[in-house]
C-alpha cells in the first residue's frame, strides 16, 4: 500500500521542496497551502507520476484543520507521515522585553498551536497506519530562544513532540504524582 503524507506549509520554501522529494520517491502527497490555489499551483509544479492532492489548510484555524481532518479521511483515507512544516515569523531581532506581544502571539498561533492542533486532528487517521511519523519542522532559534518565532519553535518542539509519543497509546498510562522540580531557561531581554 502506497504511504501517504501531509505537508504543511507547502506553498514554497522548504515545505514545497520536501513535498516534492516525498513524491519523488513514490509516497502520496497532501500539499497544503493557507490558499488552495498555492497548494495546487506547488501540486501543479510536481511530477504527477504519484498521487499530490491539494488541499487548503491554516494551521492557526480550528476548522480549517477540523474540515481538512474530515475530508483526509474521505481521501485519501490514510495517513501515514505528518509534517508540520508552517511557520510565521517575527522580526528576529525582536527583544522578550520589547516585542509586539500581538505579533508573537500570531507566531505562536502557527509554530506551536498550529503543529500541536494538526498532531492532535490527525491522530486518528496516523494511528491506522502502521508506522505513523510525525515530523515538527523547528529552527535552531528554538535552541537559542531568539525571538518569539524561535521562542514557538523551541516549546513547540518539545510539547508537540510529548503529544506525538502518545500515537501508539490510545489510553496514557496513569502517572504518580511528582514532586515540583525546578527547570529554569533565559530569556534574552534587552539592558536597561
Ligand atoms: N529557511 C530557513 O533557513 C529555516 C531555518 C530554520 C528553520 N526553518 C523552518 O523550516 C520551515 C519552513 O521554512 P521556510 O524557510 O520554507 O519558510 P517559508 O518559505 O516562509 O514557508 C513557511 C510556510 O508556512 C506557511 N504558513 C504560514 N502561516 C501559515 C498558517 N497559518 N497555516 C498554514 N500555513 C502557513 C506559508 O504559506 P502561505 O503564506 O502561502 O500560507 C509558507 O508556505 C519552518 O518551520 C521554519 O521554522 C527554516
Amino acid at each position: 500500500m502506497t504511504t501517504t503524507a501531509l505537508v504543511t506549509g507547502a506553498s514554497g520554501g522548504i515545505g514545497a521542496e520536501v513535498a516534492r522529494q516525498l513524491a519523488a520517491t513514490g509516497v502520496t502527497v497532501v500539499v497544503s497551502a493557507r490558499s488552495v490555489d498555492r497548494a495546487k499551483a506547488t501540486a501543479e509544479s510536481i511530477d504527477n507520476s504519484v498521487q499530490v492532492l491539494p488541499v487548503g489548510l491554516d494551521v492557526a484555524d480550528p476548522e480549517s484543520v477540523q474540515s481538512a481532518a474530515a475530508a483526509l479521511a474521505e481521501e485519501p483515507g490514510r495517513l501515514d507521515i505528518l509534517i508540520n512544516n508552517a511557520a510565521a515569523y517575527v522580526d528576529w531581532a525582536e527583544l522578550a522585553s520589547t516585542a509586539d506581544l500581538d505579533a508573537a502571539r500570531t507566531v505562536m498561533e502557527v509554530n506551536l498551536f498550529g503543529g500541536w492542533r494538526m498532531t492532535n486532528a490527525l491522530l486518528p487517521l496516523l494511528r491506522r497506519s502502521e508506522h505513523p511519523r510525525v515530523v515538527h519542522v523547528s529552527s535552531g532559534a528554538g535552541v537559542t530562544m531568539m525571538s518569539s518565532s524561535g521562542f514557538a519553535s523551541g516549546t513547540g518542539l518539545r510539547l508537540r513532540t510529548r503529544s506525538a509519543r502518545q500515537l501508539s497509546t490510545r489510553s496514557p498510562a496513569p502517572r504518580r504524582p511528582s514532586s515540583p522540580t525546578r527547570r529554569s531557561s533565559s530569556t534574552p531581554f534587552a539592558p536597561g
